[in-house]
């Protein structure tokens, strides 16, 4: 398995590192080697943690170089400069999702990774959970016929967690349709194909106080005769969480005691101000951050809610355990082993790429693509039409 490390510089120490670091700490192709935050209190844990630089610009990070690749987490409407900022270095990059949020800057990412001759990865993504890439791989022997239908959703909290400001702002890539739509429409184009031909969509805004989309439903069409119905409501009072179990999008057991815990933690947050002050307290290095504890033995799979798969001879459903199978004779579970280290399956794929020089299936075009069609939902609700798409690609690189 590993080889090298892959030395690895972090832009943003915020939730999207506090949630990949468990991976990051344990994982032994990764060395962390350096970091970037504007919250001093983050840089100044990290350094201690990792006996390791740290830097008050993304651009003097990618200077270092002790620096081969750069996981970029801050927010969204951040990643094409700072993308460009590592791979005009020379760095390969992992950027968190959504890839960005303008087709245009997916273009100029694209072509920096491309002339530095680097790699550009995305992720994390809930597409990289290993019973979405098995369900995928069962779609692929061909013994359960073509994938016709495909039908995902999701209720969650996500509207009233802790948010900065831009979370709330579509301009700025607020909303559930850019960064909770990039993981459910990923899952939904891997195992449909990946060619999105057209989407019709209606988007919700039902919060004042919250401006931006909280909910979408949408149904897409696929260049080859499948058709996807996805749903997402992040002001949900129902938890879809209790379909799976209870266990939740991390794959660890949820208490359903704890319900509405969130929406009561909130209204703590008397402005904008105390609201991002909240969110960034929970984050690495902040005064209310607690580390993961040891994974427990009885963690499972990530997951992005339900999802379910009609193909002509069989239907499917990646679940916490693996990927239930309903053919014609039996409903059975087909276990996939959980990965020892969460999230192994980004670095898989990462690794493979810098180290092996293997091309990713979640590289810039593909990424782009979903984007496109989480822009199609927004657009297709304000034209009250179906949107057609033009950046779409097929499955390509680690599973191709
Ligand atoms: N894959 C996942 O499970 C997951 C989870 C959460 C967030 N994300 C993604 O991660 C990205 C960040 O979201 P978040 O929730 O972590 O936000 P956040 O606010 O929790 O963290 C962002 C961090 O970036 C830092 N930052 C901002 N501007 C910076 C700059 N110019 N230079 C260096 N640091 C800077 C902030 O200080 C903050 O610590 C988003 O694109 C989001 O979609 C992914």
């Amino acid at each position: 398995m590993a080889g090298r490390p892959i030395r690895l510089g972090i832009a943003g120490l915020g939730r999207a590192f506090t949630l990949m670091l468990p991976t990051f700490a344990a994982d032994p192709r990764i060395a962390l080697v350096a970091a970037t935050d504007l919250r001093p209190e983050a840089r100044q844990r990290f350094a201690a943690d990792f006996d390791a630089a740290t830097y008050d610009s993304v651009e003097a990070m990618c200077d270092d170089p002790a620096v081969e690749a750069v996981y970029v987490a801050t927010p969204h409407q951040m990643h094409a400069a700072h993308v460009v900022s590592a791979t005009a270095r020379g760095k390969h990059v992992l950027v968190e999702k959504p890839i960005a949020i303008r087709i245009d800057e997916c273009r100029t990412m694209i072509d920096a990774a491309r002339s530095a001759g680097v790699q550009l990865v995305v992720g994390h993504s809930h597409s990289f959970d290993a019973p979405v890439l098995h369900a995928r791989k069962l779609i692929d022997s061909g013994v359960l016929g073509a994938v016709r239908m495909i039908h995902a959703f999701n209720y969650t909290d996500y509207m009233v967690r802790p948010r900065r400001p831009e979370e709330l702002d579509t301009a700025q890539g607020g909303g559930v349709i850019f960064s909770q739509g990039a993981h459910q429409i990923d899952i939904v184009r891997l195992l449909g194909g990946g060619r999105v031909r057209s989407v019709r969509a209606m988007t919700a805004n039902w919060d004042a106080r919250r401006p931006t989309e909280g909910a979408y439903s949408a149904l897409l069409t696929f260049a080859d005769e499948v058709v996807a119905s996805c749903t997402y409501s992040g002001y949900a009072h129902f938890d879809s969480d209790e379909f799976l179990g209870f266990i939740g999008e991390m794959g660890l057991p949820k208490d359903p005691a704890r319900y509405g815990a969130m929406r009561r933690a909130l209204r703590a947050a008397r402005n904008s101000d105390e609201e991002a002050a909240l969110k960034a307290a929970r984050n690495y290095g902040g005064s209310g951050y607690a580390p993961s504890p040891a994974a427990p033995a009885d963690r499972r799979h990530q997951h992005f809610g339900s999802v379910i798969v009609s193909c002509e001879h069989a239907d499917l459903r990646p679940v916490p355990d693996g990927v239930m199978i309903y053919d014609d004779e039996a409903a059975r579970l087909d276990k996939v082993a959980v990965p020892p280290i969460p999230r192994a399956e980004v670095i898989d794929e990462f690794y493979a790429a810098v180290v092996e020089g293997r091309p990713p299936l979640h590289d810039g075009e593909w990424s782009c693509a979903t984007l496109e069609v989480c822009l199609a939902i927004r657009d297709s609700s304000q034209a009250q039409a179906e949107i057609m798409l033009r950046h779409q690609v097929g499955l390509r690189g680690a599973l191709r």
